[in-house]
């Protein structure tokens, strides 16, 4: 059995990682196992930025944002280099387990680890978990933080809906989710959406044009809906489209121009539907998390001792129809990801 784990968070902070390292460092205590904290993800292990953890090393952290183990991306840790310099730590330190708890990135590293220590002829048990807010990590349905960037992003658009509602305008938000637009379609059902935006639905080839034909549609759409009486618009928009002010600005031209060519208006004031852009940015990766993410974080915690104290080792634990499950982190990482695509359906199908 494992004796001795670290433990450290890395990549992209998410809500829920406080209480995932929470539950990693308590089971692994009742059990007998020491712990190690490793800060700032790789980065700690590589420059020996550890401590040893207790019992209430974790007090009181459940309920916050960020983590309290930092964290980062390390570029050194993907050269021979900092694989040699972290084995060096582990070995000294006599760390035969790790807890990984970021992205797809971060469980690489974690195997790359595995291997280079392999080559001494030492073992190192690595578990992964899934933290990051984009619920982009393809073995699993859900991802640490996912529920609370969501809230967040739903909280602010209600927000922004206020003054969209008293100004007659169209809101164009743009959420973030890297190349993925779960956070996108999520929050677009949820604010009821005039339309949502993602990389999903639009290709990459030809995306300038597809982009431009969807915004000519969205226009049209937004035009021959304020004849009905609506009076002010949302579009969601990911962050792997981008380009948020100016799809805005795109929509001002162009609701402008079908109110100028078709319906003979002059008067400057009332010209086309004013679009304004808000990119929420980091907002959603900070903040308590939500009961969701606390509750799936310390399952998923709890789980990963449980598996180092089996002697199971390179897995990276999952989420799968609300159980949780675990997989070879290499499989881990060669699955493909659904996306919701049924909900973009439905946000273009229910907004009238
Ligand atoms: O944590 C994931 C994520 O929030 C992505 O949605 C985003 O692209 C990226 O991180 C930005 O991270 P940073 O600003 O830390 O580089």
């Amino acid at each position: 059995m494992v004796k001795t784990i670290g433990v450290l968070t890395s990549g992209g902070d998410a809500p829920g990682m406080n209480a995932a390292v929470r539950a990693v460092v308590r089971t692994a205590i009742s059990k007998g196992i020491k712990v190690i904290g490793i800060r700032r993800g790789y980065n700690g292990l590589i420059n020996g930025d550890m401590y040893e953890m207790d019992a209430r090393s974790v007090s009181d952290i459940i309920n916050r944002g960020g983590t309290i183990l930092y964290t980062a991306r390390c570029k050194k840790f993907e050269t021979e280099e900092g694989l040699e310099i972290a084995a060096d730590k582990v070995e000294a330190l006599g760390i035969d387990g790790l807890v990984v708890i970021g992205g797809d990135g971060s469980f690489r590293g974690a195997a790359d680890l595995a291997r280079h220590l392999d080559k001494r002829n030492r073992e190192i048990a690595c578990i992964g978990l899934p933290g990051t807010i984009d619920n982009d990590i393809q073995c699993t349905d859900y991802t640490i933080g996912f529920d609370t960037a969501m809230n967040t992003a739903l909280d602010m658009i209600d927000r922004i809906r206020d003054t969209s509602q008293s100004h007659d305008r169209c809101s164009v938000i743009e959420v973030m989710g890297r190349h993925a637009g779960h956070i996108a379609v999520n929050v677009a059902a949820a604010c009821g959406a005039t339309a949502v935006l993602c990389e999903e639905s639009i290709p990459l080839e030809n995306r300038e044009e597809i982009l431009r034909n969807k915004l000519d549609e969205l226009a049209r759409k937004m035009m021959d809906e304020r004849k009905t009486g609506k009076t002010h618009f949302i579009v969601v928009v990911a962050e792997g489209i981008g380009h948020s002010e100016e799809i805005a600005e795109y929509l001002h031209d162009k609701t402008v121009e079908i109110d100028k060519n078709e319906n003979g208006v002059t008067d400057v004031d009332n010209c086309g539907i004013i679009s304004r852009a808000t990119i929420l940015g980091h907002v959603q990766r900070g903040g308590n998390p939500t009961l969701r993410d606390r509750v799936v974080a310390t399952e998923m915690g709890h789980y990963a001792v449980q598996l180092l104290v089996d002697g199971v080792k390179n897995r990276v634990v999952g989420m799968k129809d609300n159980k949780i499950v675990d997989f070879d982190i290499q499989e881990a990482l060669s699955m493909k990801k659904g996306y919701q695509k049924h909900l973009e359906d439905i946000v273009n199908e229910i907004s009238f």
